[in-house]
């Protein structure tokens, strides 16, 4: 973990939030190449799920909603962490890191067990009084259902189908921590697909199958996936079945997604609160019901660490000095995931081949995301672009101003390939093309 959190620095993937007022605890900010690896995830999501698919379409909702909404979602009552406050300094810690003392003062004087509401609350408007109180959203999910009439009403879908989203959540975790793995403010991919309550075995395991699915293009060894059923007891009770996807991160086994049976809680709820009335009328019957609802659910953050602890190999390899190797750090994310796809490299700075591989460059720039590099030595720059996981390096050298060709390096077996300049987009897609 401290590597991947050191190169993700050390490279701009991810910096420490508000780095130079000292951080803000647990917030993280998305650099240049994380950036390019976040949105590489949520574009494939949505292609996947969303244009790919007939019974989908997408949504974009408030962050802040009407405060009714966590009333009927039973968030405002249940969204809860259980925690003890130190009653000298006023911290507040989950039980079982303060056992009958306060980690942070010493002091023995510990409150009961309290309740502590992990939604965020806000004030609408200048005065801040308790009318005027609102909350972040701590999930994506109630935007689907508050409007899931009027995406029925003007998509003209029928059941089955689903509502996506892809946004930010809001929780006041009281221990964040690992990294991007628990922070207050994240990012979540999510499907409420609404179907007729007798099929919802069906569509449980198609989701479960498509969740199996995402992981393996992810990258992600399946060795290092758990699906942990949530037994009786446990799980909401309205749930009939809940799923939770785990990971073997390096601290322990953690969640990664999950996927939920959720029955019509949601949209029941939301009509008896609202007064409005949010049943499906078959068209074929004209029956009138309430749909239930599977929900698969993804963190974004969380599939961005686990594709770069994934990714991350160390291994020897050879250098440009006769039978020596040194240690080559490499991310091999697949290639759709890559942040860069191709980089573009001088062998010298010397004006007829920057000009010539500037050139290159601008026509690449066109279809693939590229880097244009043309400072230190080949062997450092190439190490550089194995650290930040670009598929393929293209070297312009002397010999490209008399045979119009370049060198295409490939990240993974490093091996090296004479192109004609004229046939170097073809090869290119036909490369990152193939397999993942
Ligand atoms: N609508 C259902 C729901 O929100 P959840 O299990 O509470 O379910 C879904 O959250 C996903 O969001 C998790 O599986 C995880 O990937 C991500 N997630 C939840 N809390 C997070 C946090 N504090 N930091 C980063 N990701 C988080």
């Amino acid at each position: 973990m401290d590597k991947i959190v050191s190169l993700a620095k050390r490279r701009g993937f991810i910096f420490p939030g508000s780095e130079i007022y000292g951080g803000l605890a647990n917030s993280w900010d998305y650099g240049p190449l994380g950036v390019e690896l976040k949105n590489n995830v949520k574009q494939e999501w949505w292609r996947r799920f969303v244009h790919s698919r007939a019974d989908m379409v997408g949504l974009d909702t408030a962050l802040v909603m009407n405060p009714k909404v966590w009333e009927a979602s039973g968030h405002l009552k249940l969204f809860n962490d259980p925690l003890v406050e130190c009653k000298s300094c006023h911290n507040r810690f989950r039980p079982d890191q303060a056992v009958g003392v306060c980690p942070n003062c010493g002091s023995k004087d510990l409150t009961g067990i309290k309740q502590f509401n992990t939604m965020f609350k806000t004030f609408i408007g200048p005065a801040e009084e308790a009318a005027n109180i609102a909350y972040f959203r701590p999930e994506t999910a109630q935007g689907m259902f508050v409007n899931f009439k009027s995406v029925l009403d003007t998509s003209r879908k029928r059941l089955p189908f689903g509502i996506a989203q892809i946004g930010k959540a809001f929780r006041n975790e009281i221990t964040p921590g690992n990294f991007i793995f628990r922070t207050r403010e994240f990012e979540q991919m999510e499907i409420e697909y609404f179907i007729e309550e007798k099929d919802w075995e069906k569509y449980f395991d198609h989701w479960l199958e498509e969740m199996k699915r995402w992981l393996k293009d992810l990258g992600v060894n399946q060795d290092k996936i758990h699906y942990h059923e949530i037994p009786d007891g446990e799980r909401a009770h309205y749930s009939k079945r809940t799923v939770d996807i785990e990971y073997s991160f390096p601290f322990g086994e953690g969640e990664l997604y999950g996927l939920a049976y959720r029955g019509n809680f949601d949209l029941k709820n939301h009509m008896e609160k609202s007064g409005e009335n949010l049943e499906y009328a078959d068209p074929e019957t004209g029956k009138k019901f309430l749909p239930h609802v599977i929900e698969p659910t993804w963190g974004v953050d969380r599939s961005v660490l686990v594709a770069m602890l994934e990714a991350y190999r160390e291994e020897q390899a050879a250098t440009a000095e006769e039978g020596e190797t040194d240690l080559r750090v490499v991310m091999k994310f697949p290639k759709w995931l890559a942040p860069i796809k191709v980089a573009v490299l001088p062998l010298s700075k010397k004006e007829n081949l920057s000009n010539k591989a500037r050139e290159i460059y601008g026509d690449l720039a066109k279809n693939f995301v590229c880097e244009y590099d043309e400072t230190q030595s080949i062997g450092k720059r190439y190490r550089r672009q194995d650290e930040i996981g670009t598929p393929f390096c293209v070297t312009v050298d002397f010999e490209s101003l008399e045979d119009n060709a370049v060198t295409v390096r490939d990240r993974d077996t490093m091996k090296q390939d004479r192109v004609k300049i004229s046939e170097l987009g073809d090869h290119l897609r036909k490369n990152l093309e193939s397999s993942s």
